[in-house]
């Protein structure tokens, strides 16, 4: 179906904090190694937030790289949305606390909770108000706090999560570049493979964390990776089915950051050779939502998207939730 308008990234930005955390330091802190962790995982490090620093303070601060990054200022933002499964508050909003720090008083701004693939919903749903003319310019800002929820006891979550925020501008584009297509998709009845309790727990999630300890992730790992290694490479194919392209015309997949295992999995069965699947995990570790824009940001700033190019986002996680999406890249650079 012809829309009226289209909506390409304009403007990208990213902050992964200062403060790291090996493998060699988690091996201090539970029983696990970096041999372990290194062949299981492909992480190598990740990033954690200073204690007593808002989440919020990074989500702004990679949205105002974003903002300037597109040419504009924060007053030309007229909707936020920010994607977290591990806001600073339930209220205020993570994109009111993003409106606040940046300045883009004329925004309306709302979050999004998709687990790891917030930032394919967001996309999804900012695109709307763009295509259908209601706004011109919309930033997406994924931001995570992972290791505020992590059990540093549990070796079978701690050393796969870390901290982060991504941020994209999207605006009106008046060429054929933009996004093209976007799938999304949800088992909320396998939801309990992969829980983080807020205000209430049932009495499985009490059995399966350590005492006391309500809001930590708790994950059935192996479950998740099956899921995650099929829905990949299903839902990638899916999105280049309904927009009619073929893989070859695809420059870069983006995929959730999750384990270098799923990517070699998903890379398998899309036969499509590694160099061309974007990571940055060895760093960064799992940032969930954030996964996808900070790569996005990495690879634009190291000049590997041209106008024109275009390129895939995948991602699964938490709900279940997974999604997809084709893009033109919209960008001179
Ligand atoms: O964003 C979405 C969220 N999550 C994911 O995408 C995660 C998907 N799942 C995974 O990435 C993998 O399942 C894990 C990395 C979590 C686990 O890797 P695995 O190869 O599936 O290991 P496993 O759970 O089958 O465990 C194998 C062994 C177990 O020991 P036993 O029972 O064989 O004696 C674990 O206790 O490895 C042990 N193990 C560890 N050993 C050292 C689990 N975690 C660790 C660890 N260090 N950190």
């Amino acid at each position: 179906m012809m829309k009226p308008y289209r909506a390409g990234i304009k403007g990208t930005g990213s902050i992964l904090p200062g403060k790291k955390l090996t493998n060699s330091q988690l091996e201090s802190i539970v029983e696990t190694s970096d041999e372990w962790i290194i062949k299981r995982t492909g992480i190598r490090e990740r990033h954690i937030l200073e204690d007593g620093v808002p989440l919020a303070k990074i989500a702004a601060e990679a949205s105002v790289k974003a903002i300037n990054d597109a040419g504009l200022n924060p007053a030309d933002i007229e909707l936020i949305i920010a994607s977290t499964c591990t806001p600073d508050y339930l209220t205020p909003s993570l994109s009111c606390m993003v409106q606040r720090e940046t300045g883009a008083k004329n925004a309306a701004a709302l979050d999004v909770n998709a687990a790891c693939t917030g930032f394919i919903y967001a996309l999804q749903t900012g695109r709307q108000f763009i295509e259908n003319g209601t706004y011109n310019n919309v930033l997406i800002v994924s931001a995570e706090a992972l290791s505020r929820v992590t059990d540093f006891n549990d070796r079978k979550t701690c050393v796969l999560f870390g901290d982060g925020a991504g941020a994209v501008v999207l605006s009106k584009v008046d060429d054929e570049t933009g996004v093209e297509e976007v799938f999304l998709g949800a088992v909320g009845d396998d939801g309990n493979v992969l829980t983080i309790p807020l205000l209430y727990a049932s009495d499985i999630d009490v059995q399966n964390r350590n005492q006391g300890k309500k809001q930590v992730i708790w994950m059935d790992g192996s479950e998740v990776f099956t899921f995650a290694s099929r829905i990949m490479s299903e839902a990638t194919k899916k999105v280049l089915d309904n927009a009619g392209t073929e893989m070859e015309q695809v420059k870069y997949i983006f995929p959730h950051q999750a384990n270098m295992r799923i990517l070699q999995n998903a890379a398998k069965r899309l036969g499509v050779s590694m160099d061309r699947i974007y990571s940055n995990l060895e760093y960064t570790g799992n940032i969930s939502s954030a996964s996808i824009p900070v790569c996005l940001d990495e690879a634009s700033n190291k000049g590997l998207l041209k106008k024109g190019d275009k390129i895939i986002m995948v991602a699964f996680g938490g709900g279940l939730t997974y999604g997809s999406a084709l893009l033109t890249w919209s960008k001179q650079h």
